[in-house]
Protein backbone atom coordinates (compact mmCIF):
# COMPACT_ATOMS: atom_id res chain seq x y z
CA UNK A 1 0.00 0.00 0.00
CA UNK A 2 1.32 3.14 -0.68
CA UNK A 3 1.85 6.46 1.99
CA UNK A 4 -0.91 8.76 2.18
CA UNK A 5 0.34 11.73 0.17
CA UNK A 6 2.81 14.18 2.55
CA UNK A 7 1.06 16.84 3.83
CA UNK A 8 3.04 19.42 1.72
CA UNK A 9 0.72 18.19 -1.27
CA UNK A 10 -2.02 19.20 0.15
CA UNK A 11 -3.15 22.82 -0.10
CA UNK A 12 -2.59 24.83 2.75
CA UNK A 13 -5.69 26.72 2.59
CA UNK A 14 -9.20 24.95 1.40
CA UNK A 15 -12.24 27.01 1.94
CA UNK A 16 -15.73 25.23 0.86
CA UNK A 17 -19.14 26.47 0.65
CA UNK A 18 -18.28 29.63 2.84
CA UNK A 19 -21.42 32.58 3.26
CA UNK A 20 -22.03 35.71 4.93
CA UNK A 21 -24.71 37.73 4.86
CA UNK A 22 -24.67 41.19 6.79
CA UNK A 23 -27.70 42.72 8.40
CA UNK A 24 -27.58 46.06 8.83
CA UNK A 25 -28.90 47.64 11.99
CA UNK A 26 -29.49 50.88 10.43
CA UNK A 27 -32.61 52.81 10.68
CA UNK A 28 -34.55 52.03 7.56
CA UNK A 29 -36.97 48.89 8.31
CA UNK A 30 -36.57 48.65 4.38
CA UNK A 31 -32.66 47.88 4.55
CA UNK A 32 -32.21 44.40 3.03
CA UNK A 33 -29.28 42.06 4.35
CA UNK A 34 -26.08 41.99 2.30
CA UNK A 35 -25.07 39.05 0.75
CA UNK A 36 -21.28 39.88 0.79
CA UNK A 37 -19.81 36.08 0.58
CA UNK A 38 -21.94 33.32 -1.14
CA UNK A 39 -21.03 29.90 -1.35
CA UNK A 40 -17.27 30.95 -1.97
CA UNK A 41 -15.17 27.77 -2.67
CA UNK A 42 -11.06 27.85 -3.44
CA UNK A 43 -7.66 26.30 -2.53
CA UNK A 44 -4.33 27.71 -1.81
CA UNK A 45 -1.28 25.70 -1.94
CA UNK A 46 2.49 26.43 -0.48
CA UNK A 47 4.42 28.72 -2.87
CA UNK A 48 1.21 29.60 -4.63
CA UNK A 49 -0.48 33.39 -4.68
CA UNK A 50 -4.10 33.94 -5.84
CA UNK A 51 -5.60 37.24 -6.54
CA UNK A 52 -9.17 38.19 -5.41
CA UNK A 53 -10.64 40.76 -7.85
CA UNK A 54 -14.15 42.55 -8.09
CA UNK A 55 -15.52 45.42 -8.02
CA UNK A 56 -16.60 47.43 -4.98
CA UNK A 57 -18.50 46.04 -2.83
CA UNK A 58 -18.09 42.35 -3.97
CA UNK A 59 -17.00 40.90 -1.35
CA UNK A 60 -13.06 40.67 -1.07
CA UNK A 61 -12.64 41.98 2.30
CA UNK A 62 -14.96 40.30 3.96
CA UNK A 63 -13.58 36.82 2.69
CA UNK A 64 -10.30 38.42 4.38
CA UNK A 65 -12.15 39.15 7.21
CA UNK A 66 -13.56 35.62 7.47
CA UNK A 67 -9.86 34.17 6.91
CA UNK A 68 -8.41 36.07 9.97
CA UNK A 69 -11.36 35.16 11.68
CA UNK A 70 -12.23 38.47 12.64
CA UNK A 71 -16.08 37.98 11.30
CA UNK A 72 -17.55 34.48 11.54
CA UNK A 73 -19.47 32.97 8.57
CA UNK A 74 -22.66 31.87 8.24
CA UNK A 75 -21.70 28.43 6.56
CA UNK A 76 -18.65 27.01 5.25
CA UNK A 77 -15.39 25.40 6.41
CA UNK A 78 -11.62 26.89 6.59
CA UNK A 79 -9.06 24.06 6.94
CA UNK A 80 -6.31 25.79 7.23
CA UNK A 81 -2.91 23.05 6.58
CA UNK A 82 -5.18 20.08 7.43
CA UNK A 83 -6.76 21.52 10.47
CA UNK A 84 -10.96 22.84 10.06
CA UNK A 85 -10.43 25.94 11.48
CA UNK A 86 -14.43 27.11 12.38
CA UNK A 87 -14.04 23.52 14.51
CA UNK A 88 -10.94 23.36 16.32
CA UNK A 89 -10.68 27.06 17.42
CA UNK A 90 -12.14 28.51 20.02
CA UNK A 91 -14.88 31.32 18.62
CA UNK A 92 -12.16 34.28 18.84
CA UNK A 93 -8.84 33.70 17.26
CA UNK A 94 -6.47 33.23 19.53
CA UNK A 95 -2.85 34.02 19.33
CA UNK A 96 -2.07 31.20 17.77
CA UNK A 97 -4.32 31.27 14.76
CA UNK A 98 -3.39 34.52 14.14
CA UNK A 99 0.15 34.30 13.82
CA UNK A 100 -0.89 31.83 10.94
CA UNK A 101 -2.99 33.94 8.91
CA UNK A 102 -0.84 37.36 8.54
CA UNK A 103 -2.46 40.49 6.58
CA UNK A 104 -1.04 43.36 4.95
CA UNK A 105 -3.17 46.47 4.60
CA UNK A 106 -3.42 48.92 1.60
CA UNK A 107 -1.94 52.04 3.98
CA UNK A 108 1.20 51.40 5.05
CA UNK A 109 1.16 54.56 7.09
CA UNK A 110 -1.62 53.47 9.22
CA UNK A 111 -0.90 50.55 9.71
CA UNK A 112 2.39 51.32 11.84
CA UNK A 113 2.94 53.10 14.93
CA UNK A 114 4.42 56.38 14.19
CA UNK A 115 5.33 56.89 17.54
CA UNK A 116 7.91 53.51 17.74
CA UNK A 117 10.59 53.02 15.79
CA UNK A 118 11.10 50.36 13.35
CA UNK A 119 12.45 47.68 15.81
CA UNK A 120 9.56 47.68 18.27
CA UNK A 121 7.19 46.93 15.24
CA UNK A 122 9.31 43.69 14.63
CA UNK A 123 11.06 42.70 17.89
CA UNK A 124 7.17 42.84 19.38
CA UNK A 125 5.51 40.10 17.51
CA UNK A 126 8.98 38.37 17.23
CA UNK A 127 8.98 38.01 21.00
CA UNK A 128 5.49 37.58 21.56
CA UNK A 129 4.89 34.62 19.55
CA UNK A 130 8.46 33.37 20.69
CA UNK A 131 9.98 33.33 17.49
CA UNK A 132 13.37 34.98 19.36
CA UNK A 133 14.62 35.25 22.17
CA UNK A 134 15.97 38.87 24.47
CA UNK A 135 19.48 38.58 22.93
CA UNK A 136 18.78 37.30 19.50
CA UNK A 137 15.77 39.33 18.79
CA UNK A 138 17.53 42.84 17.21
CA UNK A 139 19.51 40.54 14.85
CA UNK A 140 16.19 38.54 13.69
CA UNK A 141 14.50 42.07 13.16
CA UNK A 142 17.77 43.30 11.52
CA UNK A 143 17.35 40.14 9.18
CA UNK A 144 13.57 40.77 8.70
CA UNK A 145 14.71 43.87 7.16
CA UNK A 146 17.44 42.09 4.85
CA UNK A 147 14.74 39.79 3.53
CA UNK A 148 12.47 42.40 2.10
CA UNK A 149 15.08 44.38 0.52
CA UNK A 150 15.37 47.34 2.87
CA UNK A 151 19.27 48.07 3.42
CA UNK A 152 21.27 49.21 5.18
CA UNK A 153 19.01 47.18 7.64
CA UNK A 154 20.88 48.74 10.49
CA UNK A 155 20.30 52.08 10.41
CA UNK A 156 16.87 51.52 9.10
CA UNK A 157 15.95 49.33 12.50
CA UNK A 158 16.23 52.66 14.49
CA UNK A 159 14.19 55.00 12.20
CA UNK A 160 10.27 55.42 12.51
CA UNK A 161 7.70 55.05 10.30
CA UNK A 162 7.68 59.24 9.39
CA UNK A 163 11.07 58.58 8.56
CA UNK A 164 10.75 56.45 5.70
CA UNK A 165 8.50 56.50 2.31
CA UNK A 166 5.32 54.91 1.57
CA UNK A 167 7.40 52.17 -0.26
CA UNK A 168 9.62 51.34 2.79
CA UNK A 169 6.34 51.59 4.68
CA UNK A 170 4.88 48.73 3.15
CA UNK A 171 7.85 46.81 3.36
CA UNK A 172 8.24 46.72 6.98
CA UNK A 173 4.79 45.98 7.07
CA UNK A 174 5.91 42.82 5.23
CA UNK A 175 8.70 41.90 7.49
CA UNK A 176 6.75 42.10 10.60
CA UNK A 177 3.81 39.87 8.91
CA UNK A 178 7.38 37.83 7.92
CA UNK A 179 8.24 37.89 11.72
CA UNK A 180 5.40 35.15 12.68
CA UNK A 181 6.12 33.07 9.64
CA UNK A 182 3.08 32.74 8.74
CA UNK A 183 0.99 29.65 6.59
CA UNK A 184 -1.23 32.41 4.66
CA UNK A 185 -0.28 35.65 4.05
CA UNK A 186 -3.40 37.85 2.84
CA UNK A 187 -2.56 41.16 1.13
CA UNK A 188 -5.39 44.23 0.58
CA UNK A 189 -5.09 46.38 -2.04
CA UNK A 190 -1.06 45.98 -0.51
CA UNK A 191 0.34 48.74 -3.68
CA UNK A 192 -2.90 50.75 -4.80
CA UNK A 193 -1.46 53.36 -2.18
CA UNK A 194 1.69 53.56 -3.20
CA UNK A 195 3.53 55.77 -6.01
CA UNK A 196 3.08 53.98 -9.67
CA UNK A 197 6.73 54.14 -9.62
CA UNK A 198 7.46 51.96 -6.86
CA UNK A 199 4.39 49.27 -6.89
CA UNK A 200 5.92 47.12 -9.31
CA UNK A 201 8.99 46.81 -6.36
CA UNK A 202 6.86 45.64 -4.18
CA UNK A 203 5.22 43.26 -6.75
CA UNK A 204 8.78 42.01 -7.28
CA UNK A 205 9.34 41.92 -3.47
CA UNK A 206 5.80 39.78 -3.32
CA UNK A 207 6.98 37.71 -6.04
CA UNK A 208 9.84 36.40 -4.33
CA UNK A 209 8.95 35.49 -0.83
CA UNK A 210 6.21 33.62 -2.45
CA UNK A 211 9.11 31.45 -4.20
CA UNK A 212 11.89 31.89 -1.79
CA UNK A 213 9.48 31.15 1.21
CA UNK A 214 7.16 28.98 -0.23
CA UNK A 215 4.82 30.79 1.37
CA UNK A 216 1.00 30.88 0.30
CA UNK A 217 -0.53 34.50 -0.60
CA UNK A 218 -3.87 35.92 -1.37
CA UNK A 219 -3.86 39.46 -2.94
CA UNK A 220 -6.80 41.20 -3.26
CA UNK A 221 -6.67 43.73 -6.29
CA UNK A 222 -8.67 45.75 -8.23
CA UNK A 223 -5.88 46.14 -10.76
CA UNK A 224 -6.02 43.20 -13.09
CA UNK A 225 -1.91 43.54 -14.41
CA UNK A 226 -0.69 43.74 -10.79
CA UNK A 227 -2.92 40.23 -10.45
CA UNK A 228 -0.96 38.99 -13.29
CA UNK A 229 2.20 39.78 -12.39
CA UNK A 230 1.94 38.03 -9.01
CA UNK A 231 -0.48 35.67 -8.98
CA UNK A 232 -0.59 32.40 -10.49
CA UNK A 233 -4.55 32.20 -9.93
CA UNK A 234 -6.78 34.73 -10.54
CA UNK A 235 -10.17 34.45 -8.78
CA UNK A 236 -13.45 36.65 -9.92
CA UNK A 237 -15.82 38.12 -7.28
CA UNK A 238 -19.42 39.61 -8.50
CA UNK A 239 -21.47 39.84 -5.73
CA UNK A 240 -19.50 37.71 -3.21
CA UNK A 241 -19.51 34.77 -5.51
CA UNK A 242 -16.51 33.54 -7.50
CA UNK A 243 -17.92 33.65 -11.24
CA UNK A 244 -14.52 32.47 -12.25
CA UNK A 245 -11.45 30.74 -10.72
CA UNK A 246 -8.04 30.16 -13.18
CA UNK A 247 -4.55 30.19 -14.66
CA UNK A 248 -4.05 34.25 -14.03
CA UNK A 249 -2.76 34.20 -17.44
CA UNK A 250 -5.80 32.53 -18.77
CA UNK A 251 -8.47 34.27 -17.22
CA UNK A 252 -6.59 37.82 -17.46
CA UNK A 253 -5.68 37.10 -21.80
CA UNK A 254 -9.18 34.96 -22.43
CA UNK A 255 -11.78 35.80 -19.75
CA UNK A 256 -14.71 33.54 -19.95
CA UNK A 257 -17.10 34.49 -18.01
CA UNK A 258 -19.12 37.96 -19.28
CA UNK A 259 -18.28 39.77 -15.90
CA UNK A 260 -14.64 39.18 -16.63
CA UNK A 261 -14.81 40.37 -19.75
CA UNK A 262 -16.50 43.39 -19.11
CA UNK A 263 -13.76 43.89 -16.36
CA UNK A 264 -11.18 44.30 -18.37
CA UNK A 265 -12.75 46.42 -21.05
CA UNK A 266 -13.07 48.60 -18.67
CA UNK A 267 -9.78 48.42 -17.62
CA UNK A 268 -8.37 48.91 -21.11
CA UNK A 269 -10.42 51.80 -21.61
CA UNK A 270 -9.48 53.28 -17.90
CA UNK A 271 -7.05 51.99 -16.69
CA UNK A 272 -8.35 50.74 -13.85
CA UNK A 273 -11.91 49.41 -12.56
CA UNK A 274 -13.97 52.25 -14.30
CA UNK A 275 -17.55 53.13 -14.34
CA UNK A 276 -18.62 50.02 -16.93
CA UNK A 277 -18.09 48.17 -14.14
CA UNK A 278 -19.26 50.11 -11.24
CA UNK A 279 -22.04 48.89 -9.07
CA UNK A 280 -25.33 49.13 -9.12
CA UNK A 281 -28.55 50.38 -6.79
CA UNK A 282 -29.05 48.11 -4.55
CA UNK A 283 -32.86 47.86 -5.55
CA UNK A 284 -31.62 46.56 -8.78
CA UNK A 285 -30.00 43.35 -7.24
CA UNK A 286 -32.50 40.55 -8.55
CA UNK A 287 -32.95 38.00 -6.13
CA UNK A 288 -33.73 35.29 -8.29
CA UNK A 289 -31.77 34.04 -11.45
CA UNK A 290 -28.09 35.02 -11.79
CA UNK A 291 -26.81 38.25 -10.25
CA UNK A 292 -25.12 39.16 -13.27
CA UNK A 293 -28.36 38.70 -15.49
CA UNK A 294 -29.30 42.56 -15.46
CA UNK A 295 -25.85 44.33 -16.57
CA UNK A 296 -24.89 40.72 -19.16
CA UNK A 297 -24.36 41.75 -22.45
CA UNK A 298 -24.98 37.63 -23.45
CA UNK A 299 -28.54 37.20 -21.47
CA UNK A 300 -30.26 33.71 -21.81
CA UNK A 301 -33.58 33.13 -20.89
CA UNK A 302 -32.20 30.73 -18.20
CA UNK A 303 -30.10 33.66 -17.02
CA UNK A 304 -33.42 35.43 -15.16
CA UNK A 305 -34.92 31.93 -13.13
CA UNK A 306 -31.89 30.47 -12.43
CA UNK A 307 -28.69 30.76 -10.65
CA UNK A 308 -25.86 29.24 -12.66
CA UNK A 309 -23.43 26.23 -10.82
CA UNK A 310 -19.90 26.55 -11.19
CA UNK A 311 -18.62 24.47 -14.71
CA UNK A 312 -15.77 23.40 -15.12
CA UNK A 313 -14.56 25.12 -18.82
CA UNK A 314 -11.09 25.26 -20.45
CA UNK A 315 -9.18 24.60 -17.29
CA UNK A 316 -11.16 26.97 -15.00
CA UNK A 317 -14.10 27.18 -13.05
CA UNK A 318 -17.23 29.22 -15.08
CA UNK A 319 -20.19 30.52 -13.41
CA UNK A 320 -22.11 31.11 -16.46
CA UNK A 321 -25.08 29.38 -18.64
CA UNK A 322 -23.05 29.99 -21.62
CA UNK A 323 -20.80 26.84 -20.59
CA UNK A 324 -22.08 23.54 -20.61
CA UNK A 325 -22.84 22.11 -17.24
CA UNK A 326 -20.23 19.54 -16.04
CA UNK A 327 -22.00 15.82 -16.28
CA UNK A 328 -20.96 13.95 -13.14
N1 LIG B 1 -19.83 44.88 8.90
C1 LIG B 1 -20.67 45.01 7.88
N2 LIG B 1 -21.97 45.28 8.07
C2 LIG B 1 -22.83 45.39 7.04
N3 LIG B 1 -22.48 45.24 5.75
C3 LIG B 1 -21.18 44.99 5.48
C4 LIG B 1 -20.20 44.88 6.52
N4 LIG B 1 -18.99 44.61 5.94
C5 LIG B 1 -19.21 44.58 4.61
N5 LIG B 1 -20.51 44.80 4.33
C6 LIG B 1 -21.13 44.81 2.98
O1 LIG B 1 -20.75 43.61 2.33
C7 LIG B 1 -20.45 43.84 0.95
C8 LIG B 1 -19.03 43.42 0.66
O2 LIG B 1 -18.14 44.31 1.29
P1 LIG B 1 -16.56 44.16 1.22
O3 LIG B 1 -15.95 45.16 2.13
O4 LIG B 1 -16.19 42.74 1.43
O5 LIG B 1 -16.27 44.55 -0.31
P2 LIG B 1 -14.87 44.75 -1.08
O6 LIG B 1 -14.95 43.83 -2.27
O7 LIG B 1 -13.74 44.55 -0.15
O8 LIG B 1 -14.98 46.25 -1.60
P3 LIG B 1 -13.82 47.37 -1.77
O9 LIG B 1 -13.16 47.05 -3.10
O10 LIG B 1 -14.61 48.65 -1.84
O11 LIG B 1 -12.90 47.30 -0.62
C9 LIG B 1 -20.72 45.31 0.72
O12 LIG B 1 -22.03 45.44 0.22
C10 LIG B 1 -20.61 45.92 2.11
O13 LIG B 1 -21.40 47.07 2.22
MG1 LIG C 1 -12.22 45.87 0.55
Amino acid sequence: MTAPPESADRPILEVTGLSKTFVSRGLLATSRPVKAVADVSFTVNRGEAVALVGESGSGKSTIAKLLLRLERPDEGRIVLDGDDVLQSEPRRATLAYRRRVQMVFQDPFGSLNRTHDIAHHLERPLLRHHRATKHDVRAKAIDLLHDVGLEPAEEFITRRPYELSGGQRQRVAIARSLAVDPDLLIADEPTSMLDVSIRMDILTLLTKLKTERRLAMIMITHDLASARYLADRVLVLFRGRIVEDGPADDVVTAPAHPYTKALLASIADSGELGPATAGVDPEDIPTEGCPFAHRCPDLLDVCATTEPAGRTYDGRLVRCHLYPENKD
